[in-house]
């Protein structure tokens, strides 16, 4: 039987996952915004629909303003909040959001109380951590989309300058969803099982570990307006999936850290198994002492902003 996914704010991120889960006929997906939203809401659903023929897909796609209509879903994706403008960091969005998340975690937790919750509201590790506070719902079921996205980022990077197919690179991000916390993990990087050391220099690493931590900057930078949202869907979609379909995938993903990797009550991204249950599985790295302190710098900048949060 097909899923339930419901998107809370169907913005670009949110329309644009909606119709990626909806064309990869995973699930029926309910898109919800604010009441003063609701036409537009839910004419970008019916847009979505009436493309089903054509593209093949038979998911429903409805949009509301109406909580009741996301009832028992299985994972609900909240998307509320503003994007970052230029020459804004993620971090000055704590206030507006905190309040956004507030309001939006009290009817989706009355109305689908065994969901999966997916966060990517930003300051994604203050968000998230807001999100679990405020639905009472365990670790497994609380879960950042940042890693996914930041993985996804590194790893074009790293093939664009090799010049080799996107589907040879592997390579994972861990740490904050922030510029100055990410850490792109260099050791573990690799193009078809050769270790990236032995194809790039140390100077042309280090480039594409910093292009990797602005990469969403780069990207608020270019559309002048808004911030990136078709890897950001995709990354979305990569979770959902790996949940509904029950397929214990390792996606790096912010999760609250219960004394893994040394760090206690706070979300952080770190390699996780993916399924049925949520985040089954914390996997540990052995890293590097230089990505270690990286690690150690970025739980101790995700701690100073979660610490801003009012509940
Ligand atoms: P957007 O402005 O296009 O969409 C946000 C939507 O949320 C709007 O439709 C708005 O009406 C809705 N909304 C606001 N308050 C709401 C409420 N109380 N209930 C329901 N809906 C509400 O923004 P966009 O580009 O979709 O980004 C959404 C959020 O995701 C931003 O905070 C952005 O920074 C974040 N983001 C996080 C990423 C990550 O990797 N974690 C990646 C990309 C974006
Ligand atoms: C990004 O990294 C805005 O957090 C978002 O693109």
């Amino acid at each position: 039987m097909r899923g339930k996914v419901t998107i809370v704010g169907a913005g670009f991120v949110g329309a644009t996952a909606a119709q990626r889960i909806a064309e990869s006929n995973l699930a029926h997906v309910v898109m919800v915004d604010i009441p003063q939203k609701e036409g537009p809401t839910k004419g970008k659903a019916l847009d979505m629909l009436e493309s089903a023929p054509l593209m093949g897909f038979d998911s429903h796609i409805i949009g509301t303003s109406d909580y009741k209509d996301t009832s028992d879903s299985d994972v609900v994706v909240i998307t509320a909040g503003m994007p970052r403008k230029p020459g804004m960091t993620r971090e000055d969005l704590i206030a507006t959001n905190t309040s956004i998340i507030k309001s939006v975690i009290e009817p989706v937790v009355k109305n689908s109380p065994k969901a999966i919750l997916i966060v990517v509201t930003n300051p994604l590790d203050a968000m998230v951590y807001a999100a679990y506070k405020l639905s009472g719902f365990p670790r497994e079921r609380v879960i950042g989309q940042s890693g996914a996205l930041d993985s996804t980022r590194f790893r074009s990077f790293i093939a664009l300058e090799l010049g080799v197919s996107m589907q040879d690179v592997q390579a994972l991000v861990i740490g904050g969803h922030t510029d100055v916390g990410m850490v792109p993990l260099a050791s573990h990087a690799s193009v078809a099982g050769i270790p990236l050391a032995q194809l790039l220099s140390t100077q042309q690493i280090e480039k594409l570990i910093e292009r990797t931590r602005k990469g969403g900057t780069e990207i608020v930078e270019l559309l002048g307006e808004g911030s990136a949202y078709y890897a950001p869907s995709a990354g979305v979609t990569q979770m959902v999936e790996a949940i509904l379909l029950d397929q214990k995938r390792i996606i790096p993903s912010a999760v609250y850290l219960q004394g893994e990797y040394s760090v206690k009550d706070l979300f952080l991204c770190v390699p996780v198994i993916l399924g049925a249950s949520g985040m089954e599985k914390v996997i540990e790295l052995k890293l590097p002492l230089n990505e270690q302190e990286m690690f150690k710098k970025s739980a101790e900048l995700v701690r100073q902003t979660v610490g801003q949060v009012r509940l």
